[in-house]
């Protein structure tokens, strides 16, 4: 199964990093795997640990992908890292190897430490349009301009219908960089 997480990491001056990633789950194995070039994927390397976030304010997600980095963090338990103030709940994680490639490197993790902040209060339509939106514009120089157009199309029927202003906020930011990126093409 494959979870869309946020993961936070810090560098070795204590510097952290959120990157939203399709976490692999295999049984007891956690499997991150970063396309290169990766700051997450250097700092895991270096701190051989990380934290999933569980977190439903996809404004995160749509906020990393359109330079809105800076969200509020706290100090991880168990673990030299922080997490996300705002995650439901967290794992704390230590890296156990390393399956290389060139392209997108297998960090098998495990987890050290979980708990919960806050309950899941359910599935919502606009949040996984956000997270798909989100998932298209990180791929935006690998697509075509007419397969973006029609599956933003397509997500917009299930944003316009559930959404909350977390979840318009988000779209909003990820509409503009479709924009800016359609202006550019066209220029
Ligand atoms: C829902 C979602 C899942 C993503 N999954 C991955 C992933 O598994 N691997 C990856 O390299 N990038 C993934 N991305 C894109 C990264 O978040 C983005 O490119 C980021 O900048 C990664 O590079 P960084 O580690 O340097 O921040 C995903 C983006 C979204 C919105």
């Amino acid at each position: 199964m494959i979870q869309e997480i946020l993961v936070t990491t810090q560098n070795a001056l204590g510097v952290a990093h959120i990157a939203p990633m399709g976490v692999h789950v295999k049984g007891d194995d956690i499997i991150i795997l970063p396309f290169r070039p990766s700051i997450t994927l250097n700092n895991i390397l270096d701190a051989k640990v990380a934290v999933l976030n569980y977190c439903d304010d996809v404004r995160i997600f749509a906020g990393c992908l359109t330079g809105r980095k800076n969200w509020p963090l706290v100090q991880a338990d168990v673990i030299k890292g922080q997490r996300l103030s705002s995650t439901l709940a967290h794992t704390e994680l230590e890296l156990v190897r390393v399956e290389e490639d060139e392209t997108r490197p297998k960090l098998y993790c495990k987890a050290v430490y979980s708990v919960n902040h806050a309950p899941f209060k359910g599935f919502n339509r606009a949040q996984y349009s956000v997270l798909e939106a989100a998932i298209l514009i990180s791929r935006l120089k690998w697509l075509s301009l007419e397969k973006i157009e029609a599956e933003i199309a397509y997500l917009k029927i299930g944003l316009e219908k559930t959404a909350g202003e977390k979840e318009l906020e988000a779209w909003s930011w990820l509409m503009a960089e479709v924009e800016a990126f359609k202006a550019e093409q066209l220029a």
